[in-house]
């Protein structure tokens, strides 16, 4: 069994990253800028923000967080996107979701300026995605892909079972398995609440992704040998040994399954850091793309 170790592949990532953003400052060219606007003050959205912040700074990139209350209206949330699309100095931003329940968020997704839109949840962005078109992927699907690739996990005509079909995570992870190319040309199941016998889906997959919310749902018994395991749940559970109050359980009954997984990532230390570095690279890419359109090509 090897452990697909997403915080040193975060790493690796952010060092690359660094090392272009240091060639800009030698450049005396402008350095990418990524905002986050977090409406509300709910305790894991605050945690996420804080780090995709304290991210940007580790690699160079200038950041600002647009904090608003928790009150805060759609119309108030669209004037401030309105004024994110029309800042130049910023080429990407995110609204963290999820959003305060008198706020759309369809509505606030598809304000947000596609090209700035660096977390690929505009419509037209996941359209492209969906079309195999160069577009913005959604950072958590990208940085699964990329902990494929970099441990070179064979995906090619492998049942993928993915388990949860939220717009964030389990859509396009179905999606970006079944394109063409590598990591891809899997065949894909999308499971969800609805889903009958799971137990015999699972058992039949050569890659499950878990990405339900549910702690420790993944047994060793829905699993065969040799079985690859992404684990997308990150959950607060209460635990009062713990210093926070609490501890960050995966989806995955972690300890049993993977005595039977090939490859399987851990919770804490697998795919949140990739999320992070993703969107870095996301954000690295919008200046790019903002530059050449500045610069009329
Ligand atoms: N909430 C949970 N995951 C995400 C994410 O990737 N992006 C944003 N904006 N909000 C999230």
């Amino acid at each position: 069994m090897e452990i697909l170790d997403g915080r040193k592949i975060s790493n690796q990532i952010k060092d690359e990253i660094a090392a272009q953003v240091a060639k800009m400052k030698e450049r005396g060219e402008k350095v990418p800028h990524l905002a986050a606007v977090l409406v509300g003050n709910d305790g894991a959205s605050l945690t996420y923000v804080g780090s995709k912040v304290k991210a940007c700074e580790r690699v160079g990139f200038e950041s600002t967080l647009v904090r608003m209350p928790n009150t805060t209206s759609e119309l108030e949330l669209l004037n401030k996107i309105k004024e994110l699309n029309n800042d130049d100095d910023i080429d990407g931003f995110i609204v963290q979701l999820p959003l305060p329940k008198q706020i759309d968020t369809q509505k606030v997704l598809m304000a947000v300026d596609p090209e700035k839109d660096v977390d690929g949840f505009h419509p037209m962005n996941f359209g492209k995605m969906a079309l195999d078109m160069s577009t913005f992927i959604p950072a958590t699907p990208f940085g699964i892909l990329e902990l494929l690739e970099r441990y070179e996990v064979e995906t090619k005509g492998k049942n993928t079972v993915v388990i949860g079909r939220s717009h964030i995570v389990g859509r396009p992870m179905s999606i970006l398995m079944g394109r063409k190319g590598f990591p891809g040309n899997s065949t894909v199941t999308l499971t969800h609440s609805h889903t009958r016998d799971l137990k015999d889906i699972t058992r039949n997959a050569d890659i499950v992704i878990t990405a339900l919310g549910q702690p420790e749902f993944l047994k060793a018994d829905m699993v065969k040998d040799g079985v690859v395991v992404i684990d997308v749940g990150i959950t607060r559970v209460p635990d009062e040994t713990a210093k926070k109050g609490y501890r960050i359980a995966g989806d995955v009954d972690f300890d049993e399954v993977s005595k039977k997984a090939s490859y399987i990532t851990p919770v804490p230390g697998g795919v949140g850091p990739m999320t992070i570095a993703m969107l870095l690279k996301n954000t690295l890419l919008a200046r790019e793309r903002h530059r050449a359109v500045k610069a009329g090509k």
